[in-house]
């Protein structure tokens, strides 16, 4: 890549980044750390919450748009995540992985 391209992308990165955080409540907000501290076992939560959030994004737009997390109670995502992993073909890992990301990003 030449430099000019680097410093171009790197700016458009910039720029998306700014973008997004002007957005209040992104619908599936990245993983951060605060996420897994919330679990009390940061590093394999992290690596979890991360493929949770991978499989959301990929496997729950593919019939609808991606549904917003404050739109269920944490209650009620369990029982929807049960459901929706049997339609995308998800395992069981992959449907604990979506389930653990929803609700440490959508919060309390
Ligand atoms: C194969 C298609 C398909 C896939 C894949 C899918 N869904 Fe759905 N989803 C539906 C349909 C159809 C509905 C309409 C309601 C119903 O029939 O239960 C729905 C409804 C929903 C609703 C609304 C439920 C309600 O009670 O209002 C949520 C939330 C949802 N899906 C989440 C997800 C999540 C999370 C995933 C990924 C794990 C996912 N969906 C993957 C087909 C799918």
């Amino acid at each position: 890549m030449t430099s000019k391209a680097a410093i171009l992308l790197s700016s458009i990165s910039v720029l998306a980044f700014a973008g997004c955080e002007s957005v209040p409540s992104p619908i599936a907000p990245p993983v951060t750390a605060a996420m897994a501290k919330s679990t009390g076992r940061q590093q394999v939560d992290l690596a979890w919450l991360n493929s949770g959030r991978s499989a959301f994004v990929s496997r729950c737009a593919e019939c609808h748009a991606l549904p917003a997390l404050n739109e269920h109670t944490r209650a009620q995502w369990p029982v929807i995540v049960a459901q929706m992993a049997k339609r995308s073909g998800l395992g069981p890992e992959q449907r604990e992985n979506v389930l653990a990301y929803i609700l440490a990003a959508r919060g309390l």
